[in-house]
């Protein structure tokens, strides 16, 4: 029998592999929308520098007993970000792999497929459509009621309203229901939400969920990070494709000007050895280059064989900095001791990178059978999959814990941040980040530098409670010998024994 061939769109390859993006049962399925559009629209405040207010509402609509598993919900986020122009929201919220992000920018958003990836499984598994409403804060709000064809991984605008906006508000509110289970995933949703906070102090989150209970996640703070920029692609990250779409789109005539137009930090000097090394003339039109010319470009473009390339420009990142780092920590988890630090800014493959690390320590972190670590990447929290992920690998295997004195039952948090214009993720779920050599030396040696420095927070600690059980045996002592003393000799006054004992507790009150 002959086999029979056929096609199918991205909408319904992600249908049929929804487990690819995290939706692969009720619980998971029910955070990983949440999450979802939290993300966008914490990219749609930040990318405008708008301190973020989130509200999401997770209301039961019923069908199945909650305590069976499966229940259908509704759940509405609504943002104060930038708003969706009119005339992009049907593909935006209804076609799969559509979106704003694919660029070299760090933002949360990578594939243009979470929110998507949302609203089909509502639409999967409810049968029902998603209301969008948006504004770019002009003169009208446009409400919609979209569907997704499946099959053709197309929009289907069901209805469209227009309404005036006297307000001038801004933002847009997703609202669609879906099935879940929130019973199973109520403390990972709250948990993410609690470490968004950590990463992201300057937003305010709100959630009413099913049961009709407020969690208000504050903002600590309203300073904001700049927001990221673009890039161009770097020349260690390029390939024959990557090159041949800008020669298809450049409006440039010779190899010069095309050098330095379309790559991250090639100049004039860069562009003319690069070419001599290559071989290739100056004014040659890149639209004349033969096949042989560009697998040679691309080959010579490599870090083995040209040195002459700068190293990717970290000024087009936004990492978060000490100061907001150490603001969430202490806002979330209140420790006694916390110390952070931002690494020299590195890359990979032509990606420039920043890791940022804290170390927090006491006061309310609990401790476990092993130290606790909390992972983010481009101010994303990622709660599963950690046993895959690049810094447990790190925190396990290359980290000499004895020498700092530092046992894993100690109550300690490890914080790793890593931003990126490409996180360097292992799926599209975004739950856990591949080894890159590069992220990995930065992660042990940041790792390894606040680690010293709560060691030698540790060890003035212990010293300070050697020297106050020291000073308590003298107090209690020293005035009864005082008096033996004083017996012995067959004197009447006993000598005063306090200006000794304030010598002896000096260190202890310099200390504190
Ligand atoms: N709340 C929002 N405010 C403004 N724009 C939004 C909002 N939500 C989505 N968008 C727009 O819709 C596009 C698609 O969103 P979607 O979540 O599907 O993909 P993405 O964020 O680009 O990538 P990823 O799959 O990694 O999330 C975004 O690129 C953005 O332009
Ligand atoms: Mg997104």
């Amino acid at each position: 029998m002959a086999e029979r061939f056929s096609e199918i769109s991205a909408a319904d390859f992600f249908y049929r592999n929804r487990d690819l993006a995290g939706f692969n049962n009720p619980t998971r399925a029910l955070y990983a929308a949440l999450r979802e559009l939290v993300e966008n629209s914490l990219d749609a405040c930040e990318l405008y520098k708008i301190p973020p207010k989130i509200y999401v509402r997770l209301s039961s609509e019923g069908g199945s007993d909650e305590a069976d598993g499966g229940a259908i919900y509704r759940l509405r986020v609504a943002d104060n970000g930038s708003g969706v122009p009119p005339e992009y929201v049907p593909s935006a919220f209804g076609q799969i792999l559509f979106g704003s992000k694919y660029r070299l920018r760090q933002v949360r958003g990578t594939f243009g497929l979470g929110g998507k990836m949302a609203i089909l499984y509502g639409q999967i598994t409810t049968h029902g459509s998603a209301r969008i409403i948006s504004s770019v804060g002009d003169g009208s709000i446009h409400e919609f009621e979209i569907r997704i064809d499946i099959q053709r991984n197309k929009p289907e605008v069901l209805k469209r309203k227009i309404h005036e906006n006297r307000d001038k508000w801004r933002g847009t509110i997703i609202d669609f229901s879906l099935e879940g289970d929130y019973t199973k995933a109520m403390s990972k949703i709250l948990e993410y939400l609690r470490q968004t906070g950590m990463v992201n102090p300057y937003a305010e989150i709100t959630l009413v969920d099913p049961r009709g209970r407020l969690y208000l996640f504050e903002s600590a703070t309203n300073k904001m990070p700049e927001p990221p920029s673009e890039t161009e692609p770097h020349p260690y990250g390029c390939d024959v494709e990557t090159i041949q779409r800008m020669i298809s789109s450049t409006q440039c005539t010779t190899m010069l000007s095309f050098m330095m137009e379309h790559f991250h930090r090639v100049g004039k000097k860069t562009a003319e050895s690069f070419l001599e090394h290559v071989g290739i003339e100056e004014d040659k039109s890149p639209k004349r280059l033969n096949s042989n010319d560009l697998v040679r470009i691309v080959q010579m473009m490599k870090p083995e064989n040209f040195k002459g390339f700068l190293p990717p420009d970290p000024s087009c990142l936004s990492p978060l900095g000490e100061e907001l780092l150490e603001t969430g920590i202490r806002k979330e988890l209140h420790p006694e001791f916390v110390v952070v630090e931002q690494r020299n800014p590195s890359a990979y493959s032509g990606y420039p990178f920043i890791v940022e690390v804290g170390i927090a320590y006491g006061g309310e972190i609990p401790a476990g059978s092993s130290l606790a670590l909390y992972r983010f990447a481009n101010k994303i929290p990622l709660l599963y999959d950690e046993a895959s992920d690049v810094s447990r690998k790190v925190m396990n295997t290359e980290i000499n814990w004895g020498y700092y004195k530092i046992s894993q039952d100690l109550p300690i948090a490890v914080i790793i941040h890593i931003c990126s214009t490409k996180v360097p993720y292992k799926t599209v779920g975004k739950e856990f980040i591949a080894d890159r050599p590069e992220i990995e030396r930065e992660i042990k040696n940041g790792i390894n530098s606040v680690a010293r420095q709560l060691s030698h927070h540790l060890s003035k600690k212990i010293s300070i409670e050697h020297e106050k059980e020291r000073i308590s045996i003298f107090s209690k002592y020293l005035p009864k010998i005082a008096k033996f003393s004083t017996d012995l000799a067959g004197e009447k006054k006993v000598p005063n024994v306090e200006p000794l004992l304030r010598s002896l507790g000096r260190y202890e009150s310099s200390e504190e």
